[in-house]
């Protein structure tokens, strides 16, 4: 039995403009979680192939009865092929998952991620974090339509990166470790939609939106050496700015828009909606002076759940 984890994330600015080529920073978050464990049927083989378990994600399939467009399938065959396992074996994948679906954190890419990770581990063939995100990448492309990569990289790597999408990924220095306050609005964000709504209004007037892009990607350039630096007011102004920008690119919401003043309001550094918006999550920069009055004040304003991660 071989079990494996991957962590849910969040993005820290940039989201949408990266999709536009712009720079964007995502950091994992580690209090929530996808697991998987890998079973072989232990005896003889029964010839049923893989069978994954997913109760938190209401699923029990077949692989080989699966069709081409499943996620979870196509991971394990994808999985398999990458570390060379050429009959389809005799195994169960359990999958269970703390990471909240549909609300920006990631969820897909942290089953995805879980699963490579049970597999290479059971087979004892070992995979790189790229070799891992670039596997994932091919499922997000099922759940998400044109995903920029942001996701699989920043749970496959498990660490803060600064990424741009087809030309780099780095993982950068944390000068000093910060506190951010990820508080849902209970509502389910739907990336596939935010995503292709907001091409279909850049591309019916994209002198509108490309100075918003190259705005939130110089956003990402100055958080990225703010971070660096350990400089929390900077950054929390910079996660302010990206909030108004992502409102005039029409992705923001009423309930997202309450939490982030809620956030400032309970002593915040900074506050934004985080992914793909029209819901899921927000994120706010908080201080260890201010943890506990931030979180009670975005219960207030009508948070279902707020996780308080340290990023280091
Ligand atoms: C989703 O987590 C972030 C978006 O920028 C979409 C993407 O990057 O694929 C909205």
């Amino acid at each position: 039995m071989t079990t494996a984890y991957a962590p849910g994330k969040v993005i820290l600015c940039g989201e949408h403009a990266v999709v536009y080529g712009r720079p964007a920073i995502a950091v994992p978050v580690t209090e929530v979680q996808a697991q998987a464990t890998v079973e072989p049927p232990y005896g003889r083989r029964d010839g049923r192939g893989v069978v994954i378990d997913a109760p938190d994600l209401n699923r029990r399939l077949a692989v080989r009865e699966a069709d081409a467009g499943d996620p979870l399938a196509r991971i394990v065959r994808l999985a398999l092929r990458a570390i060379d396992v050429q009959d389809e074996p005799d195994l169960t994948i359990t999958v269970t998952s703390t990471v909240p679906i549909a609300r920006g954190m990631g969820s897909g890419a942290a089953v995805s991620t879980a699963i490579v990770r049970a597999l290479s581990g059971h087979y004892g063939r070992w995979l790189s974090s790229r070799d891992i995100s670039d596997l994932v990448y091919q499922t997000e492309l099922i759940y998400h339509g044109t995903p920029s990569g942001i996701d699989n990289t920043v749970v496959a790597f498990e660490k803060p990166v600064y990424f741009v999408k087809d030309v780099s990924c780095e993982i950068f220095w944390v000068g000093r470790p910060f506190l951010l306050a990820v508080a849902d609005t209970g509502i389910e964000s739907p990336t596939r939609e935010a995503v292709s709504d907001l091409r279909r209004r850049y591309r019916a007037d994209p002198g509108r939106y490309e100075p918003l892009f190259d705005r939130a990607g110089q956003i990402a350039v100055e958080a990225r050496a703010a971070i660096e630096r350990g400089q929390s007011e900077a950054i929390g102004l910079l996660l302010d700015e990206n909030h108004a920008l992502l409102q005039v690119m029409g992705v923001s919401c009423p309930e997202l828009d309450r939490l982030v003043i809620a956030a400032r309001e309970g002593g915040a550094l900074g506050a934004k909606l985080s992914g793909a918006g029209w819901g899921g999550n927000m994120i706010a920069l908080v201080t260890e002076e201010a943890r506990g009055r931030v979180d009670l004040a975005l219960r207030l304003a009508g948070a279902v759940r707020v996780i308080i991660t340290e990023i280091r």
